[in-house]
């Protein structure tokens, strides 16, 4: 898991304006609370509060603040603590009580949370989908929890191979004698890596996707697949030049080994809203396939290395996936698990926000990261 990107924590309409109580998020292995304030902007911050651990999404809305449910100490949006009840309603409240806050930005009807210390103009950006902004195209969006390290299903969706023995819907299961899959080079961007390829598939099973396709046989369908992030995925399936399905699939790691997921499914066609409902079963039905491949994984958590692997040509994008990872890991932005898991019910952390390089004084450690590159070099010097 990676501090430093942009994760969805709920979809927009999960947020209600005027609502009592925040709303309980856990993602990257912390929770959070989440609310809109009297203007009707979202506010997020850490769950556990400063004073003795009382958990502030089961507290109170009061404004623009939170208040926590044990001793009513209460935080703006920022993290400040406006309130302390029990000095008295003059009382200097110390500065050390201050909570981490977090960026959120509402985008393609989800709420985008910034989980790191990185200051605006050095973070990377929240993964474009200009399909949901084209009135040419219509977009739903499905969410899931699986039990898998989220890394494992970015892996599958650039793994060109799997769709064959995967997905029957899309595949022939192997049964030609002349299966192979298509070469391809990779595309690297600054974000992430993909390739564009073309695939032999069915038709559509569905008879109105089918006839708005064109394609009653198989037939080759061009397509690309690609990263964003260490958590974000994107496909595109062109029919062809009138039918084209775009998707988009952003993870939030609820911790290491459980996945929320929220997927944009974009499209050029069948664009009346009565077909959302057709789109989101074929949707479902085929990340079913691709859940009962992903959740027996074992080792659960994606390996670091291909050292216990065997990769071919076709799992090349992956490697290089990984290549991305272990060069964010080397700026320091990689949660080191293990002592979380150590520490586990005994400290409880948080992700350091963008005030931390400001201000100096927490009363919460940040959770602990692999050390980066300068750190190592830093140390090596003594
Ligand atoms: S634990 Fe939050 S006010 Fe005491
Ligand atoms: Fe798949």
């Amino acid at each position: 898991m990676f501090i430093n990107f942009w994760y969805v924590a709920a979809q927009s309409s999960e947020i209600i304006f005027g609502a009592d109580r925040p709303r309980k998020v856990q993602m990257l292995g912390q929770k959070f609370a989440l609310w809109r304030d009297t203007k009707g902007d979202i506010q997020c911050v850490s769950d556990v509060c400063s004073h003795r651990s009382g958990a502030l999404g089961d507290g109170r809305i009061r404004g623009n603040c939170v208040e926590c449910p044990y001793h009513g100490w209460t935080f703006d949006g920022e993290g400040n603590c406006v309130r302390l009840p029990s000095l008295g309603p003059d009382a200097k409240i110390p500065d050390r009580t201050r909570i981490d806050a977090y960026p959120v930005v509402e985008k393609y009807g989800l709420v985008h949370v910034f989980l790191g210390d990185l200051p605006e103009e050095e973070r990377p950006p929240i993964i474009d989908i200009p399909e949901c902004d084209d009135p040419e195209w219509r977009s739903i969006i499905y969410s899931d929890v699986w039990e898998i390290d989220y890394k494992r299903s970015v892996e599958n969706t650039i793994d060109p191979a799997h769709n064959e023995f995967t997905h029957p819907t899309h595949g022939f299961l192997g049964m030609r004698e002349d299966y192979k899959t298509e070469e391809f080079d990779l595309i690297d961007e600054e974000w992430g890596t993909g390739l564009r390829n073309r695939m032999f598939a069915p038709p559509l099973a569905n008879q109105e996707m089918r006839e708005a396709s064109g394609k009653q046989e198989g037939t080759w369908i061009n397509g690309g697949i690609g990263t964003f992030g260490p958590h974000c995925t994107w496909t595109h399936i062109d029919v062809n030049e009138k039918f084209q399905m775009h998707n988009f699939l952003l993870h939030t790691p609820i911790h290491e080994t459980l996945d929320r997921w929220y997927l944009v499914a974009t499209r050029s066609n069948l664009l009346d809203p009565r077909y959302d409902q057709t789109i989101a079963e074929r949707s479902v039905y085929i990340a079913s396939q691709d859940k009962y491949v992903l959740e027996p994984l074992n080792p659960k958590l994606t390996p670091r290395t291909a050292k216990y692997e065997f990769l071919v040509p076709a799992d090349k994008a992956i490697a290089r996936y990984r290549e991305y990872c272990a060069d964010w890991e080397a700026k320091g932005w990689r949660i080191d698990i293990d002592q979380l898991r150590a520490d586990r019910d005994r400290i409880a952390y948080t992700i350091p926000s963008p005030a931390r390089r400001k201000k100096k004084g927490w009363v919460l450690p940040a959770v602990p990261l692999i050390p980066g590159q300068e750190a190592k070099a830093e140390k090596a010097a003594g």
